[in-house]
């Protein structure tokens, strides 16, 4: 498709989640930034408008709801709303970091399911489909009754491994639900499969694990989708040197980085540390070599293929 014509047909959007991936996004779809006023009323309310013409436009709002959680959902929610009432033709919530994912069950008595009710906040709102990135849980997918496509990480972490060419590798799953991702880089990377007995003791505490597998003497890449109060993060970390990892390179998805994360982050003893930008960073953690990976030509593509009906699961073939 001529680029005039994308250009013409597609309207992308964004909140203050993270307006610096929207214009990455639009520079390599070349289409400019939707204008769009997302403040504040004096009470605090969210105050949209939709500063141009959308009208049977297919409509992409990119909007990571990430911390302040609350403010960047309602953004997203309020957004939806202005395009659907502004009589675009199909509006897509692209979410590179889904939030709230992590309560997806009742784990125990009286407490609420809040991937669901955001899954059902956002379709109410009038989202037409969700484009995602790293479901904290790949089920959640099916929270949603409008067509979701989860979009992965993967290509750009292993990339970024493969790049440094390094060998005696060990993958280590920082806890049993990452073995499937792990697998994947062992696979690929030619390298050996471990795992930690990860348990918590809370919010934001993780007790010492025992490894299964072989590290000892061993470059160890541990992987994880989210490092949130880098509770499981260094917990793992300290439990592969224990069992004699010689070098250790970490990596997940999303750097949320709240509660003690840049205490706990600071310094940590690992050659390298590689997040990728579905949240943008605004602090970073002390001594320690931080390297930050985008997603944004994966988004951006995956938006193209979206409104040229291509699939998308061919981007991860
Ligand atoms: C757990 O299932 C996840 O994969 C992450 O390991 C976890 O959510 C990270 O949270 P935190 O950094 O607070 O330990």
């Amino acid at each position: 498709m001529p680029d005039g014509k994308l250009r013409n047909e597609i309207r992308i959007f964004c909140g203050n989640a993270h307006p610096k991936q929207a214009e990455q996004v639009c520079a390599y779809l070349d289409v400019p930034l939707g204008a769009a006023e997302v403040g504040r009323f004096p009470d605090g309310e969210i105050k949209i408008r939709i500063l141009e013409d959308i009208r049977g436009r297919d409509v992409f709002i990119l909007q990571p709801t990430s911390p302040p959680v609350n403010d960047h959902l309602m953004e997203l929610l309020a957004i939806i709303d202005a395009c659907k009432r502004a009589s675009a033709q199909r509006i897509t919530a692209v979410i590179p970091y889904y939030g709230y994912a992590r309560q997806d069950r009742k784990h125990e008595g009286r407490v609420p399911i809040t991937a669901k009710l955001v899954a059902n906040l956002i379709a109410t709102a009038g989202a037409d489909r969700v484009l995602c990135m790293d479901l904290h849980a790949t089920q959640i997918q099916g929270f949603f009754d409008i067509p979701l496509d989860h979009l992965y990480a993967w290509p750009v972490l292993l990339q970024h491994v493969h790049d440094m060419k390094m060998d005696n590798l060990t993958i280590l799953s920082p806890d049993p639900g990452r073995m499937k991702l792990a697998n994947r880089f062992a696979q690929k990377l030619n390298g050996e499969l471990a795992v930690i007995d990860k348990r918590r003791k809370g919010d934001s505490d993780v007790e010492k694990g025992h490894v299964v597998g072989d590290i000892k003497g061993r470059t160890v890449v541990i992987v994880d989708d989210m490092i949130s109060t880098a509770g499981s993060i260094t917990q793992a970390v300290h439990t592969a040197l224990e069992f004699g990892a010689r070098e250790i390179i970490t990596m997940c998805t999303h750097p949320v980085f709240c509660g003690r994360a840049f205490e706990r982050l600071n310094g940590l003893p690992v050659k390298e540390l590689a997040v990728c930008d579905t949240i943008p960073l605004k602090k970073r953690p002390e001594n320690i070599n931080l390297v930050v990976l985008s997603v944004s030509e994966v988004l951006a593509e995956a938006i193209r293929r979206t409104h040229l009906n291509e699939s998308i699961s061919k981007l991860f073939d």
